[in-house]
């Protein structure tokens, strides 16, 4: 299979990071929107346009399907993506409810959704969790988590103020959603500052058991030809891509 992974920038890379691991494809065709990240502060008619424009981009190759990576995206424009593809199109917010569903089981469980503004004001997690019969349910914006993540902050002070700023107000979740693209680089001091019992679900993990669930997987493709384009400075996103995507 070929496959197109569309991100607002360097972020999807950590969901092609899962892709890779688990060897499901023969071809990877990054696009990342690097011109105009972040994605996350823009209204819903700007998101579906950039998504629509994402769409057109990936028909320059013979796709087998298309996953967004960009929790921002999948939260308001999966539908419009779908109608303008010529390939089936996968998102990450379906993916991440049913994997936090699928780990915890137990519906009266409290589950944490954080990402950017947009992803939470989407309410997009909390209708899937909803409908998956999930009612103890908290939603935060961390937005500062995008900027850290590029500046290569994962741990210390300005980090652990941060997670306080967010955090100090709420319920001890069973569960976080790690909504947007960036958080699985904060992993360890997400883990650290909730509990070592606190489930992380990961967009690129919940993809990978989303897609082996839809599709029978044969093949485990030992090297996978990756390819990566950006709107603006693709060698910046390459390099990301070369420390991201080492193991
Ligand atoms: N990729 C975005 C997401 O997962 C985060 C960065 C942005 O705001 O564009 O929501």
């Amino acid at each position: 299979m070929k496959i197109g992974v569309f991100d607002s920038g360097i972020g999807g890379l950590s969901v092609v990071k899962s892709l890779l691991e688990h060897k499901l494809f023969e071809e990877i065709i990054y696009f990342g929107d690097t011109a105009r990240v972040p994605y996350g502060i823009k209204d819903k008619n700007t998101i579906i346009r950039y998504a629509i424009e994402a769409v057109e981009f990936f028909k320059n190759f013979e796709l087998d399907l298309i996953i967004v990576a960009c929790n921002t995206v999948s939260a308001y424009a999966l539908n419009e993506m779908r109608e303008s593809a010529s390939c089936p199109v996968y998102g990450v917010v379906e993916a991440g409810a049913l994997a936090a569903s699928n780990a915890l089981k137990d519906t009266n469980k409290n589950i944490l959704i954080i990402g950017t503004n947009a992803t939470i004001n989407s309410q997009a997690y909390e209708h899937k969790l909803r409908s998956l019969g999930f009612k103890n349910l908290q939603a935060k914006a961390t937005g500062l988590f995008v900027p850290l993540v590029e500046e290569e902050i994962y741990e210390g002070e300005i980090l652990e103020a941060t997670l306080k700023h967010y955090f100090h107000m709420l319920k001890d979740p069973d569960a976080v959603i790690l909504g947007c693209t960036h958080f699985p680089l904060l992993h360890n001091a997400l883990q650290n500052y909730f509990s070592k019992e606190t489930l992380l679900i990961h967009s690129g993990d919940a993809i990978v058991e989303y897609l082996e669930k839809e599709f029978d997987f044969t093949h485990n493709y030992e090297k996978t030809a990756l390819k990566f384009f950006a709107s603006e400075n693709p060698e910046a996103l390459k390099k990301v891509a070369s420390k991201w995507l080492k193991n």
